[in-house]
């Protein structure tokens, strides 16, 4: 079965095929919209929607062309139908929708957050449900128990910002530009971890939560201290609070594993592709499994959706297509 992905939910436009019968990813194309909203520091929803309008079809094309097949070989179409922005959503939702239409085919609205983590299933080795799974995004910071293929029980999540928007909020404070996670790693290899002592937030509290935007106050003070901030000060913070934040999601995700037992960890959002967290996330559980996708299957792509989609059309038994759902809890799956 070949399954044709379209991710559309913020600033990428990604397309994909899955073949299932290969279990491989036979071709995919991905286009960051990034430096189109770093002059504004940000998203700009607006500015979104239109790139993915004007880019997804010749992606689409791209990708068809890359894999040898024709739009006619392909068995469903599967689409990002939330969470995300309103517009991209529905971009890439009704593409889909017109495709599957003019071919009589199913297509299907895969969660982003669910796709985020089934990626780690196509590697080799892959985990084996159950498993525990830190979701790290730009809009989501979760602690999952993946009981069962939909099956996930949220047992911690933020309670403001989540871990990639602290990322890119610091990255403004330090006048990095945008998106700020990839500048912060860069920076922080220059830098002193250990030069500032910035909260490790929730680590005293007795749950899974987290809590990230007491952290990003507390740079922005530090930053503040001195007039003009200078590049090797710059460097340090941005090194110590991405120590912050790594020693943060390791005792949570530490205390969550022992909490429900479970031996492996599957890691997946932007944020897993940073090295530094990666490194002490492994470092720190060594004793565990540990599965994280490769790294540029990390930011959000068009494979994640296409391989995802496949787990839902082995089930078509029911009406398959769904309206986009912006706000959508995984737990509601
Ligand atoms: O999963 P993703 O591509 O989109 C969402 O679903 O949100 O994640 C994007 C987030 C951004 O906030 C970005 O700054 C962050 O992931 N990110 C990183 C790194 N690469 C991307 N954060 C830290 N270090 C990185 N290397
Ligand atoms: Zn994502």
């Amino acid at each position: 079965m070949k399954v044709l992905g379209i991710e559309t939910s913020c600033d990428e436009t990604g397309v994909a095929i899955f073949d299932s019968d290969t279990n491989a990813i036979v071709s995919e194309q991905l286009f960051s919209q990034a430096s189109k909203h770093a002059e504004y520091g940000g998203v700009v929803p607006e500015i979104a929607s239109r790139d993915h309008l004007k880019k997804l079809i010749p992606l689409i094309n791209l990708t068809m062309k890359d894999s040898g097949y024709t739009l006619k070989d392909i068995d469903g179409i599967a689409y990002t139908a939330g969470p995300g922005l309103r517009g991209p959503l529905l971009i890439g939702s009704s593409t889909a929708k017109a495709i599957a239409l003019s071919l009589n085919k199913p297509s299907i609205g895969v969660h982003h957050m669910e796709a985020h983590l089934l990626i780690n299933l196509l590697e080799n080795p892959a985990p084996s449900f159950p498993f525990l799974t830190l979701l790290i995004s730009g809009g989501h910071c979760l602690l999952i128990n993946a009981k069962s293929l939909g099956n996930y029980e949220i047992i911690g999540q933020t309670l403001d910002d989540a871990v990639g928007e602290a990322f890119d909020k610091v990255a403004k404070i330090l006048e990095l530009g945008y998106p700020g996670g990839p500048k912060i790693e860069t920076l922080a290899k220059e830098g002193n971890p250990a030069a500032f002592n910035f909260p490790r937030p929730m680590t005293d509290k007795n749950n899974h939560n987290f809590s990230f935007s007491g952290l990003k106050t507390a740079v922005f003070y530090e930053s503040k201290k001195t007039k003009e901030i200078s590049s090797s000060q710059k460097a340090d913070i941005a090194a110590s609070f991405q120590a912050a934040v790594a020693d943060t999601l390791l005792f949570k995700t530490r205390s969550a594993l022992q909490e429900t037992g479970l031996k492996e960890l599957v890691i997946g959002g932007g944020v897993a592709s940073n090295k530094y967290i990666r490194e002490i996330l492994v470092a720190g559980l060594s004793d565990k499994n540990i599965f994280f996708p490769p790294i540029a299957r990390c930011t959000d792509n068009g494979a994640m959706i296409a391989y995802a989609g496949s787990y839902y059309l082995n089930k078509a038994d029911k009406n398959l297509s769904l309206n986009i759902k912006p706000r959508w809890p995984l737990s509601e799956l």
